[in-house]
């Protein structure tokens, strides 16, 4: 079986969050299981694509709003990657040091799917199935099913994996001339709530659509930011499959990025040293529990309530310490980086993306804080878990999905509401456990035993492709 995923963002190559991951993942795992895949994602101007050799595969042009835009198709060589991607590149459009937060975004995405659209049929490649992954991919179902330039790749079955319905490219019916010819009848199909809306264009197109979990699957069919109806209409052909890891890098016995490697006999030893690091650099008492975030700083992840929950915590009881990892909304960063004065040596912050300092904090905290608003999989609490770092989680989502509360016999923490005293209150049953290090210690070595990796998930994806 030949896969092809479509994606803006591939680990190693280019991450901003947990789709990087996925995308980077899965093909891996799916090799395992004799299914081969090539990734197609956007060229970036970054340290990557500048270490490691190109090799073009192809070019030729395409028309944006009567322009003509040269693009070039280019193979990537490493080592780091087992399977095979090419990378679309145009000169001033897609060619970019970041992968988002541009003003001609939909141009850029528009561009991107037309060229591997125009690149394939040149070349003559099919596949089984194209994958679409987010918003940024997911009008190829209706470019190959409904405009006449690409009609002829339309025997594909396309699958549209949803790793965020936040997210879901809409634009004016003003900019339809950037998209290729189709009849108008069909217009229907891109149109949602009045905006030409690619996520939604990609459920009513797509052969298959999933998402990344099978509580968030549930969980949009309420509430999907307006799609909830057209994902209930079109449940028949929606599943939720949950995400895994890439056990190979995350592996707390040989990662590279840790101060200490471990594995479940050692893993007191092992994570004390690593702790110890980060108290080293930040100044924290290592005798106390020390609790973690690593995200974005949005609303989506409740890192809003943060503050709060710091000064909640702190305030009334500094037998902690807490440390966050990320970057987002100005105002946020703006009120947790006021804290590392305000409490020095219980609080530290860094402001930022930092893929080394990660690992190291999945190793060296005690807990890690997930308290989610939406988090439709969720990958962090699976890399803590293998780490032997006990989650702290919103009951949502792929959180849902993966955590089962102490008290109900699990190994977690959960709590039911994205509020300060929920999150505050997960807080003091954590400090509590801490405190009894025998249990504590148990469930360290329970939980690095749990099996998230992609073998189970892979195979899913698999059905579903031998399904279409
Ligand atoms: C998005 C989601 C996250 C998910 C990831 C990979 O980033 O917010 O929950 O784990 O995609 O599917």
């Amino acid at each position: 079986m030949k896969i092809l995923h479509t994606s803006f963002e591939c680990h190693p190559i280019a991450k901003a969050g947990g789709l990087a991951d996925v995308v980077s993942a899965l093909p891996k795992y799916q090799l395992a299981l004799d299914v081969e895949s090539l990734v197609v994602m956007p060229f970036y101007k970054n340290l990557f694509t500048d270490k490691n050799k190109l090799k073009n595969m192809g070019n030729g042009t395409i028309n944006l709003n009567g322009v003509e835009f040269k693009y070039f198709i280019e193979k990537i060589n490493s080592e780091e990657i087992p399977y095979s991607v090419c990378l679309v590149r145009i000169d001033n459009l897609i060619d970019t040091e970041h992968i988002y937060g541009y003003e001609d975004e939909k141009e850029r995405y528009i561009a991107f799917q037309k060229a591997l659209l125009d690149w394939l049929l040149k070349c003559n490649l099919t596949f089984d199935v194209i994958h679409c992954h987010d918003h940024h991919t997911s009008l190829i179902p209706f470019f190959i099913n409904y405009c006449n330039e690409y009609i002829k790749l339309k025997d594909m079955a396309t699958v549209l994996t949803i790793h965020n319905a936040q997210y879901q490219g809409q634009f004016s019916h003003d900019y339809i001339n950037l998209l290729p010819d189709f009849s108008i009848e069909n217009i229907g199909l891109l149109d949602w709530d009045g905006f030409v809306n690619p996520l939604a264009a990609g459920i009513k197109c797509a052969t298959r659509i999933n998402t990344v979990s099978p509580t968030y699957m549930e969980e949009l069919k309420e509430n999907a930011c307006g799609l909830e109806g057209l994902l209930q209409s079109e449940s028949n052909k929606f599943s939720g499959i949950l995400n895994g890891i890439d056990t190979c890098i995350w592996n707390p016995e040989t990662d590279r990025l840790l101060l200490r490697n471990y594995k479940i006999s050692n893993v007191t030893s092992g994570k004390r040293a690593n702790k110890l690091a980060l108290c080293k650099k930040y100044g924290f008492n290592k005798d106390l529990p020390l609790f973690g975030f690593i995200g974005r700083l949005v609303y989506e992840k409740s890192a809003d309530l943060l503050t709060d929950v710091v000064k909640e915590v702190l305030l009334k009881n500094k037998n902690c310490n807490i440390l966050i990892l990320g970057s987002g909304y100005e105002e946020i960063e703006k009120e947790i980086t006021k804290l590392k004065k305000e409490f020095k040596g219980n609080f530290h912050s860094y402001i930022g993306f930092d893929e080394e300092l990660s690992h190291l904090i999945y190793a060296g905290v005690d807990f890690l804080l997930m308290p989610s608003r939406i988090e439709p999989c969720g990958l962090n609490q699976m890399y803590s878990l293998r780490y032997g770092t006990i989650p702290i989680v919103r009951r949502t989502g792929g959180l849902k999905d993966t955590v089962i509360d102490i008290g109900d016999g699990g190994f977690g923490i959960c709590h039911e509401r994205a509020s300060v005293w929920d999150i505050t209150y997960s807080i003091y049953r954590a400090i509590d456990l801490y405190k009894n290090q025998k249990i504590f210690r148990k469930i360290q070595k329970q939980i690095m035993k749990i099996d998230n990796s992609w073998s189970k998930s892979a195979k899913k994806y698999i059905d579903l492709y031998k399904s279409i």
